[in-house]
């Protein structure tokens, strides 16, 4: 395997040494591209001998090879062993200023990244804020050890030692993507099939809320329970799952926590436009986008910052509604990354003039979703209910499955039509790419 091991500039960078050696002594090509800061704690013949090839951070450098580029185009899975604050401040922003951070923009194959830093940087806001966006955009991010630091103090923020990082870095591109300071190789064990592996799945749940000023808002009784069983089950089925949360109801949002598929990461949106904004930046790397959530079809035209007044003898002003954009056939529209499955779900009430299942399949039809998830709501059914009943559609409005039972049952059930449509192995594509 072709292995791009970044390494930024932090006294942990010796133990980057030793991960270089074991990487090379199981047999993979191994590039070390080191940051400038990253060169003063170890130096390039180090590098240079032991990995047998060019250690440098300059752009400027092999020009006609392009490395900048290359580097990132040509490998299989990038290893950032230690990452500092700063590199995860660069690499979240974007940057490319230097060989690494270039490298980080334009790798299509698994990115690990192994941060080490003092406790207070590594709990700081900004660098929490910058783990949580690469976590979002599927970069597996370790959670550093805990124990001694630089000087005599200890806490969080220590790097793993070199062979915890190598079987966890290894163990996600192997399609075990979940990853912890402990947890190389974790999920060996797991229950359910590991048939979502190596895929990047977002999912979105619960239901968006519109303000009417500061204090009041238009919203919907979705408690997020479906969508946070289907991030659960994807989780476990090896999926790397980013969970876009709307408003979950507290015993909800304490299941997003509870053991056993946790989602990788969790975006935390209020508004529809919050929502559409989170699900398609996620949706960029993702083979499957499920559209659980609720989502205001409207909104107040204006949301005044100050709450509206009573004025005794007047009456309320009228609520003027516009229409939201309507996220989950945009999705279907734009397919933001090639071969992508879009599922949606449909909360439908039948009525005079059809019954659940016929607006379900039109709306199917409109929609133009891969699969749309039907389910009858109102009455003690759907929503904040811990069963469920739903039927899946194709985007023609064919029957393909129906399903009932906890939502648990119901999310693995729905995972089981997803699955085989989900195009071929990722590896594959990849390597088809790196060519
Ligand atoms: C002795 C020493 C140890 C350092 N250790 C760390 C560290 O463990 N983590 C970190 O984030 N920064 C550490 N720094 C600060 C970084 O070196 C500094 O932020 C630098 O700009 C990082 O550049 P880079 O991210 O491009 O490698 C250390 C600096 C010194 C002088």
């Amino acid at each position: 395997m072709r292995i791009v091991l970044g390494v930024s500039g932090g006294v942990a960078a010796y133990k980057a040494v030793l991960l270089l050696r074991l990487l090379r002594e199981q047999g993979h090509r191994v590039r070390v591209v080191p940051t400038a800061s990253a060169l003063r704690f170890v130096g390039a013949p180090t590098w240079e001998a032991l990995s047998g090839e060019p250690a440098t951070d300059q752009v400027f450098e092999d020009v006609e090879h392009v490395p900048h580029v290359a580097l990132g185009q040509g490998a299989d899975l990038v290893v950032v062993a230690p990452a500092t604050a700063d590199l995860l401040a660069r690499a979240a922003a974007g940057r490319a200023d230097d060989l690494l951070t270039s490298t980080l923009l334009t790798a299509r194959c698994p990115v690990v990244m192994a941060p080490a830093m003092h406790t207070e940087m590594w709990e700081h806001p900004a660098t929490v804020a910058n783990v949580a966006t690469l976590r979002a955009r599927g970069v597996h991010v370790i959670e550093p050890a805990s124990g001694r630091l630089t000087g005599a103090d200890t806490g969080p923020g220590r790097l793993p030692e070199p062979d915890e990082i190598a079987r966890a870095a290894l163990a996600v591109v192997a399609g075990v993507s979940r990853v912890d300071a402990a947890g190389a190789g974790a999920g060996a064990d797991r229950g359910p099939a590991q048939d979502l592996a190596g895929r990047r799945v977002v999912v979105s749940a619960g239901g968006t809320r519109e303000p009417i000023d500061p204090v009041r808002f238009i919203g919907n009784r979705s408690s997020g329970r479906q969508g946070v069983e289907l991030a659960r089950a994807a989780a476990a089925r090896g999926a790397h799952v980013t969970l876009v949360a709307a408003n979950l109801s507290p015993d909800v949002a304490a299941l997003v926590r509870a053991p056993g598929g946790v989602p990788d990461a969790v975006v935390e949106v209020e508004t529809t436009a919050q929502l559409r904004d989170a699900v398609r930046s996620a949706a960029a790397t993702a083979d499957v986008v499920v559209m659980a959530a609720a989502v205001a079809d409207f909104r107040p035209a204006h949301a005044p910052d100050a709450k509206i007044k009573k004025v005794p003898g007047q009456g309320p002003e009228p609520i003027v509604l516009v229409e939201n954009p309507d996220v989950l056939a945009e999705l279907a529209r734009d397919r933001l990354r090639p071969g992508q499955v879009v599922v949606g779900f449909a909360a439908e009430t039948g009525d005079a003039h059809a019954s659940v299942l016929d607006h379900g399949r039109a709306k199917a039809r409109r929609k133009g979703a891969d699969l749309l998830v039907v389910n009858a709501v109102g009455e003690g059914r759907g929503f904040a209910v811990d069963a469920n009943d739903v039927t899946v559609v194709d985007g023609a409005g064919d029957v393909v499955a129906t399903a009932s039972g906890s939502k648990g049952e119901v999310a693995d059930a729905v995972w089981d039509v997803v699955v085989p449509r989900v195009a071929s192995p990722t590896r594959d594509e990849r390597a088809g790419t790196a060519e």
